[in-house]
């Protein structure tokens, strides 16, 4: 093989790393070197592997700067393979575990197959993600986890980048475990919040806030947002949601939106906007999971925003730039 291209042959080899990294994370080996090294046939003793073919990973790992070879044999965890480990603050652990799960790797598999067929060859196996993850407990709760790590530098830019001044109510529309809820809530104590997501989400959401100690200040509402929001409140969220749908699907929801909210209300839709230009860009990775996953799921531009908005009855007020890649797009009721 001649590495003639950098480019190319570095996205190859990050196929190889990513497998590497997954098994890392599926075996728990972080988990097992946190207390010291350990002998290679320790190691996989204690994580249920075979002990030459883990050996073979160890070395990919090592060369990868995420274990270190202390003696012959021994390994030990790095400084950058720590965040591996599922006790450290912001773990990335489930991360990688869901982004290496079955049907989300089938999906980056076969994203040809999407582009032939112009439909998501996840959907046709596996259904909608969201029935597939209520299906599958453990998986859902893997999504959970990496939703919430995921949102940790977008959730940040939030907190210090928008002004919530005003917002005295907040519903969280899709806001999963309510991790960006739950980070405007303590930043804004006199303000509430209204979570609304499908029923086996809010059981994971109510035991995230009641963790934050935020069970009184927030309402949990079980619900579909293409059949209803809830009324009355002066602000709505709309987290890493609009994404996931096609067009038509995300201005129903923002219609539902725009019906419930209070006349003088904002509409402030946190995503990755897309630049106008080709120049390399977080939003045109997640885009190809998005069409990997989801039957119409997309990233947008700012324009793109403000067309699906305008279709809701709403107008595009302002976008302010975040830290971590992300927007918020604020948005008010359009004159009638
Ligand atoms: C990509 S996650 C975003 C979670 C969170 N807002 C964030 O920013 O991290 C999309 C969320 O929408 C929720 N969802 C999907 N379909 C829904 C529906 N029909 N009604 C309510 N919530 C839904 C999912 O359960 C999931 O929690």
């Amino acid at each position: 093989m001649r590495h003639s291209d950098d480019l190319l042959w570095s996205a190859v080899a990050d196929l190889s790393r990513f497998a590497a990294l997954l098994t890392m994370a599926e075996l728990g080996l972080a988990d097992e070197l946190a207390h010291g090294p350990l002998g290679a046939a320790d190691l996989a003793g204690r994580c249920e592997a075979d002990p030459d073919a883990l050996r073979r990973v160890l070395r990919e790992l090592a060369a990868m700067g995420l274990v270190r070879r202390t003696g012959d044999d021994r390994y030990d965890l790095t400084e950058r393979g720590t965040p591996l480990r599922s006790d450290v603050p912001g773990s990335l652990r489930s991360s990688i575990q869901m982004l290496g799960e079955e049907s989300l790797w089938y999906a980056m598999g076969n994203l040809p197959a999407t582009v032939r067929a112009g439909s998501s060859a996840l959907t046709a196996r596996y259904g909608l993600l969201y029935d597939h993850l209520a299906a599958n407990p453990e998986t859902s709760r893997l999504f959970g986890e990496y939703m919430a790590t995921r949102a940790i530098p977008f959730i940040e830019g939030l907190v210090k980048g928008y002004d919530f001044r005003g917002v005295h109510s907040l519903v969280d529309v899709g806001g999963g475990r309510g991790h960006v809820l739950a980070a405007v809530l303590e930043a804004n104590p006199e303000m509430r919040g209204v979570l609304l997501d499908r029923e086996h989400v809010i059981e994971q959401a109510r035991a995230a806030l009641a963790a934050e100690g935020l069970t009184d200040r927030c309402e949990l509402v079980p619900g579909d947002f293409f059949r209803s929001v809830p009324a009355g409140h002066d602000a709505y969220l709309l987290g890493s949601v609009l994404h996931n749908w096609d067009d038509d699907d995300a201005v129903t929801i923002l219609r539902n939106v725009r019906e419930a909210m209070d006349p003088a209300g904002r509409v402030l839709v946190l995503e990755v906007v897309l630049p106008e230009d080709d120049a390399p860009h977080l939003g045109k990775d997640l885009d190809m999971r998005m069409l990997a996953v989801f039957d119409g799921g997309t990233e947008r531009s700012g324009s793109e925003y403000g067309a699906l908005l305008s279709r809701a009855g709403l107008t595009l007020s302002r976008v302010v730039e975040l830290e971590g890649a992300a927007s918020l797009i604020e948005a008010v009721a359009s004159a009638d």
